[in-house]
């Protein structure tokens, strides 16, 4: 078991596949990009199903998201959830991707095993896209999300951050769409994960913000909060359901308490927590020949480690060196 001291049992892995994307997303990244992460330091395919392998035999994971950067980047990424498929006991797989080339892997990727996505959408207007992202890719995102639906891939997410100035006005008309085309929304406080570090807590959209915005156009009833486990959506009931839209408020209603989640960057380092400021090399045991048994251990001994929280919203917060990008959302 993956346990801290707080009493917190991990079972959700988040795998970062590639720190690379084929966007820009202002919250995210500069337009230039980063500088990305060498060949030789990412975890080979096999040292990647190897380590979910462990979490899953030994470390009583449950849940395994693959996410980024962009995981439709990564070549290997049918073959890789084709394998974490198999393995025994069979974690539950999901993706979390920007939609882009999504039209031409949702089929095989549902097919090897995949069972769920989360697609990052923002806005509904083409322009605002680029701004937002700096690519004039929307037309592709849309088709990835018709695509996730068709294979089957359900229910199909939709992440969306707004941002000052850009998209700030657009939730109710998001809210619509998502119901129309039924996928679940879900909106995400803008984080302090920027590589620019550019974040502002002044001027940033809350969860208040977001759910008066809905409610001009919606009725919105809380979700009971057994259904909430340990997700970190909280959930409201649109026009008497069933459709229904989350809203993850990370920075003004933390919900550290209940984390389940435990992270493995592309390099093959466990973090505890997106906000960690230390982590644990699992890459350089697995390549000087470690055993199985070695590794779960360095991967309870840093999970040992996880903080209370985050505190985003405390005066002593630091933000982590690594942007989202090179975590893993
Ligand atoms: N704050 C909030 N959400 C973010 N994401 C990326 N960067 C940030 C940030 N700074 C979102 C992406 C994606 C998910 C993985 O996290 O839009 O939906
Ligand atoms: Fe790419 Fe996601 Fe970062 Fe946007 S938020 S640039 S889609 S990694």
């Amino acid at each position: 078991m993956l346990l801290d001291t707080y009493g917190r049992k991990a079972t959700d892995l988040r795998v970062s596949l590639t720190d690379r994307c084929n966007l820009r997303c202002t919250y995210c990244m500069p337009e230039e990009g980063l500088q990305w992460l060498e060949k030789p330091s990412l975890l080979s395919d096999d040292e990647i199903v190897r380590l979910v392998h462990i979490a899953v035999t030994r470390l009583g994971v449950e849940e395994v998201r693959f996410t980024g950067g962009e995981p439709l980047l990564r070549r290997g990424l049918v073959e890789i959830v084709g394998r974490c498929a198999e393995l025994e006991p069979r974690p539950k797989l999901s993706l979390t991707s920007n939609g882009i080339g999504l039209e031409r892997t949702a089929q095989a990727l549902a097919a090897a095993g995949l069972d769920r996505i989360n697609i990052s959408l923002d806005t509904l207007d083409p322009e605002v896209f680029h701004r937002l992202t700096r690519r004039k890719r929307h037309a592709d995102v849309l088709a990835g999300l018709r695509a996730a639906k068709e294979a089957g891939l359900e229910p199909v997410k939709v992440n969306t951050v707004l941002m000052p100035g850009l998209n700030e006005n657009e939730a109710p008309e998001l809210l619509a769409w998502a119901v129309e085309h039924g996928y679940e929304l879900r909106f995400i406080e803008q984080m302090p994960l920027d590589a620019q570090h550019g974040w502002q807590r002044e001027g940033m959209i809350t969860a208040g913000d977001i759910l008066a915005s809905l409610r001009s156009r919606f009725r919105l009833e809380p979700e009971p909060d057994e259904a909430r486990g340990s997700a970190p959506a909280e959930r409201w009931i649109v026009d008497g359901g069933p459709e229904r839209v989350g809203v993850i408020a990370s920075v003004t209603r933390p919900f550290c308490r209940a984390c389940d989640r435990t992270r493995l960057t592309a390099d093959g380092q466990v973090r505890t927590c997106l906000f960690a400021t230390e982590e644990s090399d699992l890459r350089g045991a697995l390549r000087e020949g470690a055993s199985d048994e070695h590794v779960a251990e360095l991967w309870r001994k840093a999970m040992w480690g996880k903080k209370a929280g985050a505190g985003i919203d405390d005066p002593s917060f630091v933000q982590p060196q690594r942007p989202m990008s090179a975590i893993g959302g």
